[in-house]
């Protein structure tokens, strides 16, 4: 007997049987397509809190449990074992390569890794120190001006060469924010050099001499966007979704992904917590913070602490934690200061009742900027790394919706609250 629930309406009496469908792990979803037809209701889930969207097989994540897999494969694995690149490799295509396709994977994306030389006139137009997640949005917008006309939506070889071209490219628009923000001429992506590798040469290579990056950074870095590369439906992601049902273009789309991840309650939380630690200042002031943080009065929150799924600890970073321990005992930096209040604020907030009855404990974001800053990379440019970190996941859930059967036009309803039918009333008569 298939699994059904009955919605009853005791005004009318009227029922209706709505299909539950099983997943392979998680809660069950309560098909309601028919609700409007049948009853003539809608449903209404402020902030999407217990609505699925679509069907996806690139992320599972138990918010009880601490459970994050992407294509069934735990995140605690694919930390100690993998790259981000395979990881990039393993969201897009649903499998872990062979040494031969990761090698072919790798070939393509360097055919791809130059931007248009003009692309480059895109950043003088900021200030130096316009924000770099602003230069991202710009740019990324503009990249949509180079591959609009030629790309063909329908054509999966397209679909596939445009999921290439992100991958390759972002890493190179990322690093030349940071050029523009130093006043550094810009440098080209090598191939002779890996993700990481590359990446950190475009930031910190100066034509006086290359940049040799230590093998633990590079460890560190690769950690953290295998930490950031995808998370299920949030906010930016379910901004790409949205923008790509009605089938704009995917850099576009993009584009209004790295808009979403900017908002501090999102991925701009990476720079708010260093922002907040370096107001703390001193381990001695943050009982008032915690104050400020339980005072419905103050708009204050607690930078790197709760998230919308998990109530529990974030698998992400309990991972984090430990290479920022590791990155900072190896790497001799003045931000010891900042770690030392970012566990002292730890320790203080997992003991007090406000947070404990709340289940607010660390996210990711809570280590990721101690890392970078342990990095030499810029607070500034900590949301550009999470978007950098996050555009496979973006373009994979791209991918994946384009392919969907159910694939339509994304149309949320409304309750409407607002005034009763009336009639114009010109201006002398008002
Ligand atoms: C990311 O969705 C994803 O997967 C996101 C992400 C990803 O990888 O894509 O994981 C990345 O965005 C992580 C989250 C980063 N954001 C922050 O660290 C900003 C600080 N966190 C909060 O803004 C907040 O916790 C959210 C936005 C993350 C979650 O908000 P919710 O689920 O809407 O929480 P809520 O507003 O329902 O909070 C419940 C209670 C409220 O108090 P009461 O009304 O019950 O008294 O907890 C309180 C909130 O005021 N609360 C906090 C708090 N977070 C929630 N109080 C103080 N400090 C906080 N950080």
């Amino acid at each position: 007997m298939s699994h059904t629930v009955t919605i009853t309406d005791n005004k009318t009496g009227k029922q209706l049987e709505c299909p539950v469908h099983e997943g392979t792990y998680g809660d069950p979803v309560i098909d309601t397509s028919a609700l409007n037809k049948e009853l003539g209701m809608f449903t209404i889930d402020p902030g999407f809190g217990i609505t699925a969207s679509c069907r996806s097989s690139i992320t599972y994540l138990d918010g009880e449990k601490g459970i994050l897999l992407h294509r069934g494969y735990p995140i605690e694995q694919l930390a100690g074992q993998s790259t981000y690149l395979e990881v990039c490799y393993l969201l897009l295509y649903g499998e872990l390569p062979t040494e031969t396709e990761y090698d072919q994977f790798r070939a393509e994306l360097n055919e791809r890794n130059m931007v248009h030389e003009h692309l480059e006139r895109f950043y003088s137009g900021y200030r130096y120190d316009a924000h770099p997640m602003a230069m991202m949005i710009g740019v990324t917008g503009a990249l949509s001006s180079y591959y609009h006309e030629a790309m063909d939506l329908d054509d999966p070889l397209d679909r596939d060469l445009t999921a290439k071209r992100i991958i390759a490219k972002m890493p190179i628009m990322a690093a030349h924010c940071y050029k523009h923000s130093v006043g550094h001429p810009f440098v080209y992506s090598r191939d002779d050099l890996a993700y990481v590798e590359n990446f950190l040469n475009m930031m910190f290579s100066v034509p006086m001499r290359d940049y040799e990056p230590s093998a633990i950074a590079v460890k560190a870095l690769d950690l953290m966007l295998i930490l950031h590369a995808d998370h299920e439906q949030n906010a930016s992601t379910s901004t790409v979704r949205l923008a790509g049902s009605a089938e704009a273009n995917p850099f576009a789309c993009i584009t209004a992904g790295i808009v979403t991840l900017w908002g501090r309650a999102h991925g701009g939380a990476n720079e708010a917590v260093l922002n907040m630690l370096g107001e703390i200042g001193d381990i001695k002031n943050i009982p008032q913070f915690i104050a400020r943080a339980k005072d419905k009065e103050d708009s204050f929150r607690l930078m790197g602490f709760g998230h919308r799924v998990y109530k529990n600890f974030d698998p992400r970073a309990i991972i984090i934690r430990k290479a920022c321990h590791d990155l900072l005992e190896a790497v001799d930096t003045v931000d010891q200061p900042l770690l030392d209040i970012a566990m002292a604020l730890e320790e203080i907030a997992l003991k007090d009742d406000y947070f404990i009855e709340r289940k607010l404990y660390p996210n990711v974001d809570f280590y990721s900027g101690i890392i970078l800053k342990a990095l030499g990379i810029p607070t500034s440019m900590y949301t550009v790394m999470f978007s950098l970190a996050r555009s496979v996941g973006w373009i994979s859930q791209w991918l994946e919706m384009m392919e969907d059967p159910d694939f339509r036009i994304g149309r949320p309803r409304q309750l409407y609250i607002g005034a009763e039918k009336r009639d114009y009333v010109p201006i002398d008569k008002r």
